[in-house]
């Protein structure tokens, strides 16, 4: 009861307010600006990244949770461009297979239940020349210490941040899906705890296998 009170109506408040923590921001204003045109988001949250999406004109806004979509409302209203909502989830997107240019993901594939299947169906509807933009927390690449603690605090961190995995190796995810990396980036974020602070900021696109 008090878990679900916690979960409806509090972390979305809470996620809405860490998710715009300044170097998050910058961020998203350097991933999103390139993308024209149409686009997927997936796990759109409370509407973040609708400020720099500079050429888009139509937005399909994936996110499961509808609490967490309520707080993207207002700013959905007010964006100068197209955007649907669909309440749906990754690992099953509504979409025909290679019909899309973009897909984007911010801070969005910790908290996907079954991963992989998610990253296959982001290569499925993408077009042979689309393009996968991301920016993730991943399991950190070189200190053991801060691996350990990420595997000890993920159980905890999933019952409180809504199904989020501190120790995830994303680009190890990403080239088992069959996506080749053409820009990529390690960075630590100023202002999030050492835990999460690791991040790859990167745009993948198909491997295309020789026949
Ligand atoms: C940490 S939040 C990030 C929100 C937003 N992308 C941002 O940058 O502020 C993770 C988001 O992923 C969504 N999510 C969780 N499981 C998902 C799934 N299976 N498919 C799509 N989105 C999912 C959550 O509802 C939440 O909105």
């Amino acid at each position: 009861m008090i878990y679900q009170f916690y979960q409806r109506r509090i972390f979305p408040h809470l996620l809405n307010q860490v998710m715009q923590t300044a170097s998050l921001m910058d961020r998203r204003r350097e991933l999103l600006l390139p993308i024209e045109g149409e686009v997927l988001e997936i796990g759109f949250g409370t509407g973040l990244n609708i400020p720099f999406y500079g050429n888009v004109d139509t937005l399909y806004a994936l996110e499961p949770n509808p609490d967490i979509y309520l707080l993207a409302v207002e700013r959905v209203q007010q964006a100068p461009f197209f955007i649907k909502h669909i309440q749906s989830s990754a690992e099953k997107l509504p979409f025909a297979t290679a019909s899309l240019d973009h897909v984007v993901s911010t801070w969005t594939l910790c908290s996907i239940a079954q991963l992989d299947q998610a990253l296959a169906e982001i290569y499925r509807v993408l077009k042979p020349t689309g393009t996968f933009h991301l920016v993730e927390h991943v399991k950190h690449p070189d200190s053991a210490k801060i691996q350990s603690l990420q595997t000890l605090l993920t159980p905890i961190q999933k019952r409180i941040a809504d199904g989020c995995h501190l120790n995830r190796d994303m680009e190890r995810h990403l080239l088992q899906a069959k996506f080749k990396l053409i820009e990529k980036q390690y960075f630590d974020a100023e202002g999030i705890p050492a835990i999460a602070q690791k991040m790859l900021f990167a745009r993948a696109q198909k491997l295309q296998i020789p026949h």
